[in-house]
């Protein structure tokens, strides 16, 4: 599917007023996506686990306008309060869908969203927010399209959350979501994320993501920063090339559950992203001492207990611990004793593989 496939003529009637809600949960990537081109085009293609515990939940109220706007009409509530703030996401966001969804100036839209993760915890909310929002918009669309079928509102739920923020489109489906063009994923396309088309074996369904606050309350690097620093980056291009290497190895390594394989890409992915930060112009290093501590810890226990651990980061110093379902007890000990030292205040979230968004529309709000 193409850009144009998303496109929608005009609606045979609009709805006066109404109410969606979607949760949709973060996701981390295992392959990760650093670098775009315009319209928010990934430069390489990445794959995620979707998250089952850090999400966002947000309802949109609509109400129809006497005439069509010329500005955006909305107002934003985050966490029961109105958030300025963010206004200016959302208008972007906006501009960028406006042509496919061209109901969006017809009404004045009341969005309440509120995260299952603390604000100040340093996790980006921006892929569970966009998504959640795109989800909204995207029921919003569904009630006036009504034979739309779920592949295409996903598919187009995904391209939408991908023009607010590109990890966002990642977090529709779930457990393992692929996205950006590539040669052997088939059904893989840059506009939108896919569930990971191929065999998936069981031990990835349950596996267990521990996030370590190290540095909570900071703020991140901006992604439109980060992104950029990939533009005449001297080692892009290598990058690039090893991130679609990764996805072709991930094949077999995914199908046949080969957890020694998926640790070495996974931690290398990690470094690399941050390598790659301390090696464009500006360069910078987001990691702190603690989350080296983290790291040199996880090695030292998974070679003496032979246990599958691994680490993986974000744009930021928190750490993902991730390990199969069937090590918790023992792994989670492990950070209890050795890791949560070097969180902020022993500060961490215990999160899970997921299958994705749902539809909280018939829920009552809390
Ligand atoms: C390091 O999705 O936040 O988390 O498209 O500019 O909103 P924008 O960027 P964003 O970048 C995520 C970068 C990453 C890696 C990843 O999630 O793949």
């Amino acid at each position: 599917m193409t850009e144009k496939d998303f496109l929608t003529s005009e609606y045979s009637s609009l709805k006066n007023t109404g109410k969606v809600r979607w949760k949709s949960p973060s996701n981390i990537a295992l392959v990760k996506y650093w670098g775009k081109k315009k319209n928010q085009i990934p430069a390489n293609p990445s794959i995620s686990f979707t998250l089952h515990t850090c999400a966002t939940d947000t309802s949109v109220s609509y109400r129809k306008l006497d005439k069509k706007a010329t500005e955006f009409s909305f107002d934003l509530f985050f966490e029961g309060k109105l958030k300025d703030d963010f206004r200016p996401k959302i208008e972007t966001f906006f501009k960028r869908i406006e042509t496919y969804l061209p109901f969006l100036r017809e009404y004045h839209f009341k969005i309440e969203t509120s995260n299952s993760f603390p604000h100040s915890s340093g996790i980006a909310s921006s892929a569970s927010g966009m998504s959640a929002l795109a989800l909204c918009l995207m029921a919003m669309e569904r009630e006036l399209i009504p034979e739309m079928d779920t592949d295409f509102f996903n598919k187009k739920a995904s391209f939408l959350a991908r023009l607010g923020s590109g990890s966002a489109c990642r977090s529709i489906e779930g457990p393992l979501v692929q996205w950006g063009k590539h040669s052997t994923i088939e059904a893989s396309s840059d506009f939108y994320g896919i569930e990971y088309p191929y065999k998936v074996h069981e031990i990835f369904m349950n596996f267990q993501d521990t996030i370590l606050l190290v540095d909570e309350g900071q703020k991140q690097i901006s992604s439109t920063v980060g992104h950029d620093s990939m533009h005449g980056h001297p080692f892009a291009e290598q990058r690039f090339g090893q991130a679609l290497k990764h996805l072709s190895d991930f094949q077999t390594i995914l199908g046949d559950g080969n957890l020694g394989e998926f640790i070495k890409i996974v931690e290398s992915e990690a470094l690399t992203l941050h390598a790659m930060m301390m090696t464009s112009h500006p360069y910078f290093i987001l990691m702190k001492p603690n989350t080296l501590e983290i790291i040199n810890r996880i090695w030292s226990f998974r070679k003496s207990s032979k246990s599958n651990v691994c680490f993986t980061l974000d744009a930021g110093a928190n750490v993902h611990v991730l390990y199969p379902g069937k090590e918790k007890e023992t792994v989670y000990e492990f950070i209890k004793s050795e890791l949560l030292q070097f969180c902020e205040n022993g500060k961490h979230i215990c999160d899970r593989t997921g299958s994705g968004a749902k539809n909280m529309s018939k829920t009552p709000a809390t």
